[in-house]
């Protein structure tokens, strides 16, 4: 049955648009916890969640009674044009929990349109069409969004609506941070900034954006701090910082609600989606109210703030605080980390593990170097389908495993799941 799925999704779907597993292609049928089911009947723990997106995880009672309610109503979307009371709730916890004194929030249907939204804001109260990225970094699909990603594989146009200059990430296996303590990066970061605003820039740039912790690019992150020390050198000129929060908000990395908690800094815009809405379209941007406002003409969404998607994320939210799955995402994810530095710790494929709560990657290469090795990851990756568990892969030479399971995951979980990626390894180590 798949493989007619596959012919006729080969046929009629975009070439550029990937489905992992290759001829194997799995469709998923079914879902329970953490466990999802494909159509031949092959039951798996899923360590990727649709991308980092099922957040708390397959049908989840509370979330399926909140989307059921709202659609009892028979009323599916309305529009902004009406209040929306799920729509003002979420805005209301979300404008609370950023930590953006008075904030605002915008509703969005992905994080792509979340960061063009963000550099709509940034760029109209600065008048300026300058953004400063960093290098290994992703922010959508779209064209806008496009120009402010620093990954090839992912760049499929150079035509920009916005002037980027490149800052580099904290990538501690190769290029110019390698090797470097956690301090010398940053003061290396900050001069980079400081000699970038002053040879390539007009000076009046119009904001900085950043990813915590870079998903697309294998969960690389600069140390603790950094965009913290960064931001003092923006103040200096108004740039604004824009904290891109799809993969590392809600409490995923474990020691942090938001993953810019760990550097000592608060942003002027929040962008988020993916886990939110647990598999529902929400997306959007919080921030400070004059920025949020700056848009000087009608703006809106038409399912932005949709009653279902935001009925769906206000069940997330509440979910999320009052089972603590941040401090879930801590516990689980240091017995992940360290039994997955244990296996690892005397294999020559494997150059780092990484990550921070439930955001965790192995990063493969070539015995004895730094060369990656996207075929030992490809090994990896068909070995953990093979014992029954789905992740994903990723970084700048597609030589990432990259693990984002859902914030309720269990201890046995995270140790059924050990074994299958230390077994994975050694497959891939004597291949
Ligand atoms: C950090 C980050 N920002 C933005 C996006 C784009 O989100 P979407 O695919 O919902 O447009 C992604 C998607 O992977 C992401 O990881």
């Amino acid at each position: 049955m798949s493989d007619d799925l596959l012919k006729r999704h080969r046929a009629v779907m975009p070439s550029w648009m990937p489905v992992y597993y290759g001829d194997e292609a799995i469709e998923i049928v079914s879902g329970s916890g953490r466990r999802v089911t494909d159509a031949s009947g092959r039951t798996y723990l899923d360590f990727f969640g649709g991308v980092l997106t099922t957040m708390v995880g397959y049908d989840i009672p509370e979330i399926n009674e909140a989307v059921t309610r709202q659609l009892a109503t028979g009323v599916a979307h309305t529009s902004t044009l009406y209040l929306i009371k799920h729509q003002v709730e979420l805005a209301e916890k979300i404008a609370r929990l950023s930590g953006i004194p008075d904030a605002r929030v915008f509703f969005t249907n992905s994080g792509s349109e979340a960061n063009e939204a963000a550099m709509l804001m940034a760029t109209n109260i600065r008048r300026s069409n300058q953004i400063l990225a960093i290098k290994n970094g992703y922010h959508g699909r779209t064209f806008g969004t496009m120009a402010i990603t620093g990954h090839r594989s992912w760049s499929s146009s150079s035509l920009h609506p916005v002037q980027v200059s490149w800052l580099p990430s904290g990538d501690r296996v190769r290029g110019r941070m390698a090797g470097l303590s956690d301090g010398d990066i940053i003061d290396v970061g900050v001069e980079d900034l400081r000699e970038t605003l002053a040879t390539v820039t007009a000076g009046d740039v119009a904001a900085m954006i950043a990813e915590p912790i870079q998903g697309v690019g294998g969960f690389v992150s600069a140390p603790d701090g950094m965009l913290g020390a960064y931001k003092k050198v923006l103040d200096e000129s108004g740039i604004l910082l824009i904290a891109d929060e799809v993969q590392t908000g809600w409490g995923r990395t474990g020691d942090h609600f938001w993953g810019y908690q760990a550097h000592d800094v608060v942003p002027d815009l929040i962008t988020f989606a993916k886990g939110i809405g647990n598999g529902f379209a929400l997306g959007g941007v919080a921030g400070r109210a004059d920025v949020i406002n700056a848009v000087p003409a009608i703006s809106f969404s038409t399912f932005g703030g949709n009653p279902v998607s935001t009925a769906a994320g206000n069940a997330v939210l509440d979910y999320v605080l009052d089972h603590d799955l941040q401090a879930n995402a801590k516990r689980v994810g240091d017995i992940l980390l360290d039994g997955l530095r244990a296996a690892a710790a005397d294999s020559p494929i494997v150059a780092e593990v990484r990550g921070r709560g439930l955001m965790l990657a192995i990063e493969l290469v070539r015995p004895g170097g730094t060369e990656p090795d996207p075929a030992a990851t490809l090994r990896v990756f068909d070995e953990c389908r093979r014992g029954g568990l789905l992740v994903g892969k990723g970084g700048l030479y597609n030589n990432v495993i990259r693990m984002g399971p859902p914030l309720t995951l269990t201890e046995d979980e995270a140790r059924e799941a050990l074994g299958v990626l230390t077994g994975a390894i050694r497959a891939a180590e004597t291949f």
